[in-house]
């Protein structure tokens, strides 16, 4: 007799590669049953940025009982469960260190398959477990926008990429987050500026189009932009930045840079839409820019989902889980992992 193929798929996945504890359930790699997320941000926020240790300890602290509402949200046992994922890397090895553990020690008392998420991937899925997730169709562009990662890939099919460049140096989320410390914003700056930008002039002043000439490929640099916003700084008393207009001319630069590239290698490649994803993609000048300079449908998750968060892990896995692909309880941190 031939078994049918199970129906529902369930997987509970850990995310803890940063600042956020995250546990979530995922049915079909699409339906969120339960997405749990601790953040650590107010805990870094007077250290001006993530304190790796400190990181690694609040995890440790957080995890079972984030794993803990995350099934009971999910309303299900550990027996509906039918595998666990963790991300693997990239990210501060201490923190990794906590979601694999705990992961692997479920995987064990459980008995139920492990998987190993690459982080960036995660973020590549979070568009599954959005409502676009049906007409999502093949090829298609990614730009992955975090703290950590500036990446352009295309996407050929489930888990095929190729990468047609990113960051030279800072990652846009970074420059986000250091313009806000030099502006004197709340960190994270990210969201401070895009809050700040929307009460400034953007042509107030004119920052660099940081690598725009088609030499350097689908790349992208914002460390001059960094330095340039510096020198402007410079030029005021510290009590009287014009905040405002500084950080709006500052995204504005950020989201030229970003969009320019997206859209030439949309046209050269020919996909089927546009994929916003990662921390930044929750930037409002960002969706708003790419929206109208690309002829194509353009997605990006909801705020929550563009953030660090435990759903795209398993969203992810599921596809993972389609193709057989399982980790033993070997499975390692790699702090630097690269998606290809
Ligand atoms: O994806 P994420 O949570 O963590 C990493 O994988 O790095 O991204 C965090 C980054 C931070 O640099 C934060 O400043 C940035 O995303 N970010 C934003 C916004 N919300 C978060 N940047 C610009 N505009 C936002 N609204
Ligand atoms: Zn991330």
């Amino acid at each position: 007799m031939v078994t049918p193929e199970k129906q529902m798929i369930r997987i509970l996945a850990i995310e803890t590669s940063c600042d956020e504890t995250a546990a979530a359930v995922v049915e079909n790699g699409t339906r969120m049953l339960s997405n749990v997320i601790a953040s650590q941000t107010d805990l870094h926020a007077k250290y001006g940025g993530v304190f790796p240790e400190v990181a690694s300890r609040k995890h440790v602290e957080l995890i079972y009982a984030v794993i803990r509402q995350a099934m009971q949200q999910a309303h299900i046992g550990y027996d509906d469960l039918d595998a666990i994922a963790v991300t693997k890397g990239p990210g501060l090895v201490g923190s990794l260190l906590v979601g694999v553990n705990a992961a692997k020690g479920l995987a064990l008392a459980r008995r139920k398959p492990l998987i190993g998420v690459n982080h960036i991937e995660g973020h590549i899925y979070s568009l599954w477990l959005t409502e676009a997730a049906a007409e999502i169709e093949f090829p298609l562009l990614t730009l992955v926008v975090s703290g950590g990662h500036t990446e352009l890939y295309l996407m050929r099919d489930h888990g095929v990429y190729e990468h047609l460049g990113g960051t030279l140096d800072d990652a846009a989320g970074e420059a986000f987050d250091k313009v806000g410390r030099l502006l004197g914003l709340p960190y994270p700056g990210g969201p401070a500026i895009d809050k700040a930008a929307t009460q400034g002039n953007a042509q107030a002043y004119r920052f660099p189009r940081a690598v725009m000439q088609s030499e350097h490929g689908y790349n992208f640099s914002f460390s001059g932009l960094k330095t340039a916003v510096l020198r402007q700084t410079k030029k005021f008393e510290s009590n009287r930045l014009p905040v405002n207009d500084l950080a709006a001319s500052f995204q504005a630069a950020v989201v030229e840079s970003l969009v320019s590239k997206t859209v030439q290698a949309a046209q050269e490649h020919g996909v089927t839409a546009v994929h916003l994803a990662g921390g930044v993609s929750a930037n409002r000048a960002l969706r708003q820019a790419m929206s109208q300079q690309i002829d194509l449908p353009v997605r990006y998750p909801p705020p929550v989902l563009c953030t660090d968060n435990a759903a795209m892990i398993g969203a992810a896995a599921y596809w993972a889980f389609k193709n057989g692909r399982f980790d033993t309880l070997n499975l390692d941190v790699t702090p630097s992992l690269r998606l290809i």
